[in-house]
């Protein structure tokens, strides 16, 4: 642990432990440039983004942050060249591997949301067997978002209504929100209360478009290795300075 993260152990004084907010979501964004800059190839980046990720994951539970949600990998990064994909997918898997007795031990609960079927089947080994195995912890909920794409899931959502409906077993009036978020993959996850983007980007990248309806966004100027706990207090400063009012006066 850096000597940064031990500084900020506890939640810091001007945070109002009342008003945090209860579920993070993150674009972990600029590794490939944060390693470009160090003259390092961008695979160092995404290893060093790892150690950024479990601080964090760390630091929600230190603070008491109940739910933290990041994009590991969109539909979109397929598009990437052949080995950075085959690096990130095997960093997945190892990492998974690798943090799993941490993640009893911290009691966080690791749930996988995307398109898993196209991943490789060790992968999803992995995946499957991290979920069962953490499925009864209880201290943060942590949820990646991999081969995942907001438009994707809402299709998926809509297709399954549209089975359900011409089955019979379901009315199109008996389509209501609660409804049709119960089909997405995200169920029984609520709302992400902030959205942290680093790297100075200020996209949504088809990110849980159905979920951040009301979300406040925070763009962290910092590329995402270099997001540390002071960096997230920041954030949380900014998060709570503002008056979420969900459309009222
Ligand atoms: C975006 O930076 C980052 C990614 C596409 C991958 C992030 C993945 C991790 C940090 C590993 C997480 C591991 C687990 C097990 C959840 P970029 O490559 O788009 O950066 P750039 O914008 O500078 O090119």
């Amino acid at each position: 642990m850096t000597s940064q993260s031990t500084l900020l152990r506890s939640l810091p004084v001007d945070l109002d432990a009342h008003r945090l907010p209860c579920h993070v979501a993150t674009i972990m964004d600029g590794n490939g440039r944060w390693a470009q800059q160090r003259g390092l190839p961008r695979f160092m980046g995404h290893r060093a983004g790892v150690d950024t990720l479990k601080d964090l994951l760390r630091c929600c539970k230190d603070w008491g942050i109940a739910a933290l949600t990041v994009y590991a990998f969109s539909t979109e990064n397929w598009d990437r060249p052949r080995d950075e994909v085959d690096f990130l997918m095997t960093l997945f898997e190892m990492v998974l591997h690798r943090e799993l007795a941490e993640m009893m031990a911290e009691q966080v609960r690791v749930r996988f949301v995307g398109d898993l079927d196209c991943l490789p089947a060790s992968l999803q080994a992995e995946i499957h067997s991290a979920m069962e195995i953490t499925a009864a912890n209880t201290a943060v909920q942590f949820t990646v978002a991999t081969n995942y794409g907001g438009r994707q899931e809402i299709l998926h959502a809509c297709r399954r209504l549209a089975e359900e409906v011409q089955a019979g077993r379901l009315l199109p009036e008996q389509i209501d929100e609660d409804h049709f978020a119960q089909h997405l993959y995200t169920r029984g996850l609520a709302d992400p209360d902030l959205l942290i983007r680093t790297s100075g980007e200020q996209r949504l990248s088809n990110y849980l478009l159905w979920q951040m309806a009301y979300t406040e966004i925070y763009v962290a100027d910092v590329m995402w290795p270099d997001f540390n706990r002071q960096a997230f207090h920041l954030a949380l400063k900014s998060y709570q300075s503002r008056d979420r009012r969900f459309g009222k006066v």
